[in-house]
Formats: C-alpha cells, structure tokens, sequence
C-alpha cells in the first residue's frame, strides 16, 4: 500500500502490511468473491469516449469516486478518511491502477494534502504491465494557483501533474513537473475543452475524478462525468445545528435530477461499492 508521510493523515483507512486483499461479496450481478484489483480489472473501460459529446471533440471516460456516510455526508470533520473502510481504502487505490489521469479539485487538494498519485512499486508495475505508464498525471484544477508547493504531491520530482486553470500564473518552487491547460485570455475555463486536451495533449483515455463536491458540480452539469463509483459508508453522521456540510455535489442543483443506472454493486463490511452509469441527455 502506499505510503504516506507520518504527518498526512491517510484520506482513506490504512491496513496493516501482512493482510491479504480484501474479498468483496458480490451482490449485483451475482458472482464469486473478488478482491479490488479483480474488480477494476473487469471495469472493461473505453479509453476515451465521443458519443455523449454531440460531435465535439474526444474526451477521457470519466469516472468519479466517491465515499458517503448512509447519511450523505461526505466529510467528517472535514475529512473524508473517517468515513470509508479498509475495502474503500484498497478499490481507492486499485482505481487509480487503471487510469492515465486522476483529476482533483483545488479545495481537495489543499485539505487532503495529496501524496504522488501511485507510490506503491508493485501498483506501478502492474500499471506498466497493462500498457499504462507508471504514474497516472495528477490533473488539478484551480482558479486562482493558490497552491503549496510543500503539498506532497507538488514537492516530489517524479509527479507529473497539470494543471488545468483560467490563470495565466505559474507555480514557483515547485518540484513536480508541471505541465498547464489555461483557457483563452481573459475567458473563463471551458472545462469539456480542457478535458478534450487532456485527451489530446497528454493521452489520458481514462480519468478518474476524485472530487471534490464543488468540482463535482461542475463536471456533472456539463455532462463530463460517465460513471459514478459511490461508497456508502453503513454511518450516519448527521449536522450539527448551524452547520453547512457539504454533499456530494456542492453549488449546483439539477431539475429535472440527473439520472444513474446501477451497473454493480459490492458489500464488504455493510459498506456498498455502487458502481452507476450516468445518464447523459
Ligand atoms: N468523501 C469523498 O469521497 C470526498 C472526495 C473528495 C473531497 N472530499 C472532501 O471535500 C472537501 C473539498 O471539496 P470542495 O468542494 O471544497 O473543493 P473541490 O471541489 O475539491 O475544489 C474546488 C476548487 O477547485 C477549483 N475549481 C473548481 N472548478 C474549477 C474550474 N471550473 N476551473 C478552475 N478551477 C476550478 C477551484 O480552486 P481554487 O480555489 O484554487 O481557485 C475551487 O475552489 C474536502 O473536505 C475533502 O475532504 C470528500
């Protein structure tokens, strides 16, 4: 499993190294225990898609993974590592085994303090083994580059990170290699474009999003999520009076809802792994 410095906490519960994988019951459809890697391996994901984009360009197959309380509560005293179980924690890893790109909100970067997206030697070598190369590109996006360059993530040399902003600065001292995807001058970002670079310019057939609610909002609105990968959490950790918690999609509302169509659906634990296919109109 990857490690993470003894200041970050995991975003996620750790395991102890001896432990075999995590074996999740198969609920829908109905089948043979399978650990997390097993299951990814079996996702059978496009590498891009074009078909919901009505003659734009080629995007990345977009996947984004989620955990909730029962309650719909997405973070726990602002963190979302309370919240999942050591299953949660191997399916978050495993995710990003298959993906070229894992894409992250600013607000999420900054508070779960990423470490390099896939540290693991053995996760990389398989990664190299299914054609991939050996670290996905971690694709940020801000709008206004406030970003630490003492964020793990952004101060280790063998992170490929880009960095998809409307602003035309650059981040100093900064040791990863940093690539940038900025709109037009003057113009706001118009992310199905960014995607279609990403795609274009940096070969990411498959992204993997990790949030968070206010960057979720906006690629569901623009119908740039495909699948959803949701798991919840047997919690309920209710709101305290006066408090706003964030939801799983934060500053958008959508009427008519946005439909899902349940795919599959894991259990290990209590905790369901639902994984829904996103309706595109
Ligand atoms: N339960 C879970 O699975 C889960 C997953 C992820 C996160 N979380 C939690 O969610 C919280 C963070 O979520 P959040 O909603 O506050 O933040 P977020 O969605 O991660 O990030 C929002 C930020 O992303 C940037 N951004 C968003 N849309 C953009 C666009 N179109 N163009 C350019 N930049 C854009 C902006 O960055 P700038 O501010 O830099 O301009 C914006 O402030 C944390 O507490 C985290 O623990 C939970």
């Amino acid at each position: 499993m990857p490690k993470r410095p003894a200041t970050t906490p995991p975003k996620r519960p750790s395991v102890t190294p001896d432990q075999g994988p995590v074996l999740f019951k198969r609920l829908h459809p109905p089948g043979a225990p399978l650990s997390a890697l097993d299951f990814v391996e079996q996702l059978g994901l496009p590498r891009a898609t074009d078909e919901h984009s009505g003659g734009t360009p080629t995007r990345p197959y977009t996947l984004l993974n989620m955990v909730s309380t029962a309650d719909g509560r997405v973070t726990i005293k602002g963190r979302s590592g309370p919240i999942g179980n050591r299953a949660d924690y191997e399916l978050f890893h495993a995710l990003r085994t298959v993906a070229d790109g894992v894409m992250i909100g600013a607000g999420t970067l900054r508070t779960e303090r990423y470490n390099r997206i896939v540290d693991d030697p053995d996760e990389r070598a398989l990664r190299l083994a299914r054609g991939l190369q050996e670290e996905p590109c971690a694709c940020l996006l801000s709008r206004h580059l406030d970003l630490s360059p003492e964020i793990p993530l952004l101060a280790d040399p063998a992170a490929r990170v880009v960095i998809i902003t409307p602003s035309d600065a650059r981040l100093l001292d900064c040791a990863a290699r940093v690539d940038y995807i900025r709109s037009a001058p003057g113009q706001p970002l118009d992310l199905r474009a960014a995607m279609s670079e990403l795609h274009e310019r940096f070969a990411i057939g498959v992204l993997l999003c990790e949030g968070g609610p206010h960057l979720n909002a906006e690629l569901f609105a623009q119908g740039l999520i495909d699948e959803l990968l949701l798991t919840l959490s047997p919690k309920l950790a209710g709101t305290p009076p006066g408090e706003q918690l964030l939801l799983m999609i934060a500053g958008a509302s959508f009427d008519p809802p946005l439909e899902l169509e349940l795919i599959s659906l894991l259990e290990s634990e209590s905790h369901l792994f639902l994984r829904y296919r996103v309706a595109h109109s």
